[in-house]
């Protein structure tokens, strides 16, 4: 079974990964950055997890405010590093991990966390700033599963549900059945305030007062509010209530390994490791928690005809459903209308993928991993009712299915004055 090995905890100031890119090691502005996180990773290089379960937030990079979550789960199977305006950094991507990671999100969300997941994103500094620092990256020797968390725009969930969450995870990752060991690494702080008149303050003596608290007691920063993490460790510097995530997934006795602080310009620049008893989890408590996880959709099998859209299936058929939910752009639509193949072809779709949707082949598509909601769309853009739809995923005749229904009204979801 899945292990957490321990926890790591570092800022993630874009100039670190800046100083990792010009290799200012022998700077003495920016050395003692390299002396820190030089302690995480030689832990990680000594432990070799297989898998860094790195919790950070985006800096409104690819999560925007047109849709924000609280907590967002990335179950994607490649991790690319984010142009935050001027040019990506030079980091190859990191692989994913969607079986461990569907594994978490199942099991938070029967925890009654209701997650957010997204694939197909790159990160910012947030993740790869430190991750840069962390290890060698020609491969990298670990699998990432990111874990986003939106502290950009009130109301941010209290400290404690950050502290919950953990205890969750922690649950989901010693009930995956995979032999992993897996570290969970917290980035954010520590205090820092960037907008506003009160940019540039800090305060390094509750920086200190945190970090003891962290280690020794965090149920006491899990009662504190965002305005008293605002009021000691600047506004920005509030995110640090996601270190309670990584805390919350580590038992109650933690060894710190190392522990380092550092302020450089804007921002109190930390690293600390701590280490777990590193005992196997409960084999009786992990399979009954696994029974817990499914009981909700428990007898979905069973039902004929019935396929349930999943974090799996939904990694595993992006690319088509993707292709299809871009029908909602004049451009893209009319990209296909125009010549299927070329447009096939720049989708990279599998010769399977140009196949079923060539023959609109409606149960092929179902079959594959489409889901339904694509199908219409595709529809509507090639004129197609739902209610051939429905009859060709049912093996009927239109004329047979309609007439189990009290209309024979045909629509799709082509507005009225382009439905045939
Ligand atoms: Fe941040």
């Amino acid at each position: 079974m899945a292990r957490i090995i321990g926890g790591i905890a570092a800022s993630h100031t874009p100039t670190i990964g800046f100083a990792y890119d010009r290799d200012s090691r022998n700077d003495p502005v920016w050395a003692p950055i390299f002396e820190q996180f030089g302690h995480l990773s030689a832990w990680l290089e000594a432990r070799r997890p297989d898998v860094l379960l790195l919790i950070y937030n985006d800096h409104v990079t690819s999560f925007f405010f047109d849709h924000y979550s609280a907590f967002a789960l990335g179950i994607g199977a490649e991790w690319r590093v984010a142009d935050e305006g001027g040019g990506a950094r030079a980091l190859p991507p990191i692989a994913g991990h969607p079986q461990l990671a569907a594994h978490i999100g199942q099991s938070l969300v029967a925890d009654e966390f209701d997650m957010s997941f997204f694939q197909h994103k790159p990160l910012d500094h947030g993740c790869f700033s430190p991750l840069s620092m962390l290890t060698r990256h020609d491969p990298w020797p670990a699998r990432l599963v990111p874990l986003q968390m939106g502290v950009l725009q009130s109301p941010v969930p209290r400290a404690r549900r950050f502290l919950k969450l953990g205890h969750a995870l922690r649950r989901a990752i010693e009930s995956y059945p995979e032999d992993l060991r897996v570290a969970i690494v917290a980035t954010g702080g520590l205090s820092h305030q960037v907008h506003g008149e009160r940019a540039g303050f800090n305060n390094p003596d509750w920086d200190a007062r945190f970090m003891d608290l962290f280690e020794r007691d965090p149920e006491r920063l899990a009662d504190m509010t965002l305005a008293e993490f605002a009021s000691l460790g600047g506004f920005e510097g509030a995110e640090v209530v996601m270190w309670l995530a990584m805390r919350g997934a580590l038992p109650a006795q933690v060894a710190c390994r190392h522990r380092g602080y550092y302020l450089p310009s804007m921002t109190g620049i930390a690293t600390a490791v701590y280490e777990v008893a590193d005992t196997a989890p409960d084999a009786a408590i992990a399979e009954r928690h696994r029974e817990h996880m499914a009981r909700e959709t428990r007898g979905v099998e069973a039902l004929p005809g019935t396929y349930p859209f999943t974090l799996e299936g939904s990694v595993r058929t992006y690319r088509i459903n993707d292709y299809l939910h871009r029908m909602i752009e004049p451009a893209h639509r009319q990209a296909f209308l125009a010549d299927p193949e070329a447009s096939f072809e720049a989708a990279g779709l599998s010769p399977e993928e140009r196949d079923l949707i060539r023959r609109r082949d409606w149960r092929g598509l179902i079959h594959y991993g489409a889901i339904f909601f694509g199908l219409e769309k595709l529809g509507a853009v090639v004129g197609v009712s739902n209610l051939h739809i429905y009859a060709a995923m049912r093996g009927e005749t239109l004329e047979a299915f309609q007439k189990t229904r009290n209309t024979k009204a045909l629509y799709s979801v082509a507005p009225a004055e382009k439905q045939r």
